[in-house]
């Protein structure tokens, strides 16, 4: 087991370049605070949360298998998934130290930490000894721009992944365009606990996210060796997809 985290929560931005080209919303206070933020920012994120075990173990099973977790964060897909199944090895990768050191306290007190691998690091840093039996990439993707980093980005999701193996992700993407900005923009309103910031979250999600519409989104998966990605969640622009190594 690699568990690098030990480490106090910085309140800088860490040293990977990855990181470190990064804000700081998953560095030091931006980490501690993200398991309440999220919530406030994806509408319908428990959920997404709740389908991604099933949909996993309908497709490999519940024996032994490797998970691929890019972008683990602070861990809210380990603590879904590890309940599974305790033949399940989950391998964490995330350039945020902060995020993981949060990961890994949560793998602890869930009593699974001996199932997972942590590497500080972003996924295209990341090289793996054998290929996984199926990966996970939830709300990472949309922060990569669409200039061949996203492409990039799945191209090492693929190399990661046995063939055949299947993709769980979720991003934010074009799926309602025009329409559910303002939608939107009442949702997070109502769940803010200050809602005169709401159209200022709105505004920030609109200039540092990269999302794609469904049939770019097909066309990079396609050209890094996936499957047309079957959705399987989707709450205005945010949605969940499965897909699977060709
Ligand atoms: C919005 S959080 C999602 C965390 C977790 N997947 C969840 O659903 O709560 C995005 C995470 O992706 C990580 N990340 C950003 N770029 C990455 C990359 N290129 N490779 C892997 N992880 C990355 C960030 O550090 C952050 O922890």
């Amino acid at each position: 087991m690699s568990y690098p985290m030990d480490l106090p929560p910085k309140d800088a931005v860490g040293t990977d370049t990855a990181q470190a080209q990064r804000p700081a919303r998953f560095a030091g206070s931006g980490a501690k605070s993200y398991d309440a933020r999220i919530r406030r920012l994806v509408p319908g994120y428990a959920t997404l949360l709740d389908v991604i075990a099933p949909v996993l173990a309908s497709r490999i099973g519940r024996g032994e298998a490797s998970i691929l977790i890019s972008g683990a964060g602070t861990g809210a897909e380990l603590s879904e998934l590890a309940f599974q199944s305790t033949h399940w090895r989950f391998t964490a990768v995330d350039p945020s130290e902060d995020m993981l050191a949060i990961a890994g306290r949560r793998a602890d007190m869930l009593g699974c930490l001996e199932q997972v691998d942590f590497h500080a690091c972003a996924l295209a840093g990341y090289s793996c000894r054998q290929p996984h039996d199926a990966a996970l990439s939830i709300l990472v993707a949309h922060f990569l721009p669409d200039d061949g980093e996203k492409a990039g980005y799945f191209k090492d999701l693929a190399r990661s992944l046995k063939p055949g193996a299947p993709l769980v992700f979720a991003d934010l993407g074009r799926l309602w365009e025009g329409a559910d900005r303002p939608a939107y923009s009442r949702w997070v309103e109502s769940v803010s606990p200050d809602p005169s910031a709401a159209s200022a979250t709105v505004d920030r999600i609109a200039r540092d996210f990269h999302p794609v519409d469904e049939a770019r989104l097909a066309r990079l998966l396609d050209d890094a060796g996936f499957s047309p990605p079957q959705r399987l969640f989707q709450v205005f622009d945010f949605a969940g997809y499965l897909t699977v190594r060709r």
